[in-house]
């Protein structure tokens, strides 16, 4: 069965991971720069790319020996070229590169969103197309129509944050730190949804989404509850921000699923970790809803080598002048 490396270093993770046959797992590292950004609130691009530097090569060596394999037992190196940061991007494409020469490797860029979407395969046996995605993390919020391998029609996208950036940007308003995501779903646990009624930016009649009005609106509502009092009630707070962001995203998934008569819905990103939104997803949306694990939500390398695989078994190579292209689209 081919075996891939995939690489990823478009953002804060440095990870990498083999495949088999695309579905097969052999090992999956992912070294986690959150405690070197937390004091910013967010990623800070310079350390980051220094960091992938430092890490990239323990990071392989780390998953081909939890794979118990060689270097040479390789067939071929798959890496994420974009959408990211255009430093952090680099380490990872020099890095592949570099190997796909030594080792005298096929070698395939790979989309970071394309790479959420192919954690799946790794996950379930069936996965039937056409399939609807939702891809919700730090840095996207789109819905995309998918017809088959690689095929992908965009339907809608964030007009400005994206989801799991809102969850950031709430977190560090809240004083919950960073990431903000699991912070605000712990906190919400014990809050009441419906404590305070936030405004659910609807964008009718299209599969967009906004998510800064809802986040300005929490700003203001923490504005006037300081001047009322001296503790804010952080867990309505956050439950009921959750709550207006899943509430949209299940939404207008929803309707997306039965405008196309999709066979399954796959939801993938971050944001895709959340409890809240796993669970009104499966219960609202009346087709098969599918998820990864929460720790291959985030950031990974198991989905890179996995549409690795795919492209490399369709006949697709990429030259040695590849590059990483920090606004790539998925198209
Ligand atoms: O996919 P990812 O690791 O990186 C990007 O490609 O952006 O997503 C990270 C984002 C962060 O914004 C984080 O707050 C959010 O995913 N996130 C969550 C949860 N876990 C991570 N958002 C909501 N609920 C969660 N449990
Ligand atoms: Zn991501």
């Amino acid at each position: 069965m081919t075996t891939i490396l995939g690489l990823e270093t478009s953002c804060d993770e440095t990870a990498a991971a083999v495949v088999a046959g695309g579905r097969r797992i052999l090992s999956n590292v992912v070294a986690s720069q959150v405690e070197i950004h937390a004091r910013y609130g967010g990623v800070f691009p310079e350390l980051a790319s220094r960091q992938h530097i430092r890490d990239i090569l323990p990071v392989i060596e780390e998953a081909l020996s939890q794979a118990m394999m060689e270097l040479g037992q390789l067939d071929g190196i798959a890496v994420t070229i974009g959408p990211g940061l255009a430093g952090s991007l680099v380490v990872g494409v020099n890095a592949a590169k570099g190997l796909a020469l030594a080792l005298n490797l096929p070698l395939i860029g790979i989309n970071h969103l394309e790479a959420h979407i192919y954690t799946l395969w790794t996950q379930t046996p069936e996965i039937e197309f056409p399939l609807l995605c939702l891809i919700a993390s730090g840095g996207h919020t789109n819905l995309v129509l998918m017809t088959d391998h690689g095929q992908y029609e965009p339907l809608g996208q964030t007009l400005d944050d994206a989801a799991g950036e809102a969850f950031d940007k709430v977190a560090r308003l809240l004083g919950l730190g960073y990431p903000g995501g699991p912070a605000i779903q712990e906190k919400a646990e014990e809050g009441d949804p419906k404590a305070f009624d936030l405004p659910r930016a609807w964008l009718s009649g299209t599969y967009n989404f906004s998510f800064s009005g809802l986040k300005t609106a929490v700003l203001y509502l923490v504005r006037r509850l300081e001047e009322e009092s001296n503790e804010l009630p952080l867990a309505d707070l956050a439950a009921s921000f959750q709550a207006a962001v899943v509430d949209v995203l299940v939404k207008k998934t929803r309707l997306a699923a039965h405008e196309h008569g999709v066979k399954q819905v796959l939801l993938v990103g971050g944001v895709a970790a959340n409890t809240l939104l796993r669970q009104k997803m499966s219960r609202r949306v009346e087709i098969p809803v599918l998820y990864p694990p929460p720790e291959l939500c985030t950031d990974n390398a198991v989905g890179v080598a996995a549409a690795g695989w795919f492209r490399l078994e369709a006949g697709e190579r990429s030259g040695l002048d590849l590059d990483a292209v920090p606004s790539l689209r998925l198209t």
